[in-house]
């Protein structure tokens, strides 16, 4: 797919078939993550798959509850993939505490994004989840308490081939040359 249409045709996928994930493309999906760029190159992530049936409806328990349900799709979805950020270099580490920046966040975003991005030239649909509990998460997956897990990805074959409008700000929204200049 030429680039455009594939980032056009990635969108956020809560219906999946109950259809087993070929272990082939789950790890093109991991190797596109992999080769994401990082501040300093530090690379600060992990990733878990996470495929077993029992353990997976575990953890799809911990995004949502009877308050506030939206994440409940994932419980049929046959594999997510938990996203960590790993301790950074020193190096980066003192430039994040200079620049008051937190790149690890970026570069675990920039990776997730790459792997929905082949996801979706894979054929599956993913849908990117900040919505859960940490704590339940780590217990259920033995990740120290120290680590923090940044995402999850749910991943599996979409319901529906149907590619919804995008919804999102116009470009003279966001978009101003030379200066700060943005139309209303
Ligand atoms: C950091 C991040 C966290 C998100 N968390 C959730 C979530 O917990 N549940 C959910 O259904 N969607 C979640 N989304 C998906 C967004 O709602 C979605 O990307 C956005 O509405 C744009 O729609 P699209 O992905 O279909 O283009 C998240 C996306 C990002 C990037």
């Amino acid at each position: 797919m030429k680039f455009l249409d594939l980032v056009k045709t990635r969108q956020s996928v809560r219906g999946y078939l109950d259809k087993p994930v070929e272990w082939e493309k789950i790890e093109r999906c991991l190797e596109a993550a992999r080769l994401a760029p990082s501040a300093s190159n530090s690379q600060p992530w992990s990733f878990i798959v996470v495929d077993d049936t029992k353990l997976k409806e575990a953890v799809a328990k911990e995004t949502f509850s009877q308050l506030i349900s939206f994440n409940y799709f994932s419980l049929q979805v046959p594999v997510l993939i938990i996203l960590i950020s790993e301790r950074s270099g020193f190096l980066n580490r003192v430039a994040e505490s200079i620049k008051d920046k937190q790149f690890s966040l970026i570069d675990i975003g920039i990776a997730a994004e790459h792997f929905c991005l082949q996801a979706t030239e894979e054929g599956l649909g993913t849908c990117i989840l900040g919505w859960f509990n940490e704590k339940g998460v780590k217990k259920l997956l033995n990740i120290s308490p120290s680590k923090r897990v940044e995402l999850i990805i749910t991943v599996g074959y979409p319901e529906s081939t149907m590619i919804r409008p995008k919804k999102r700000k116009s470009i003279d929204q966001i978009r101003s040359y030379n200066s700060y200049r943005l139309s209303k």
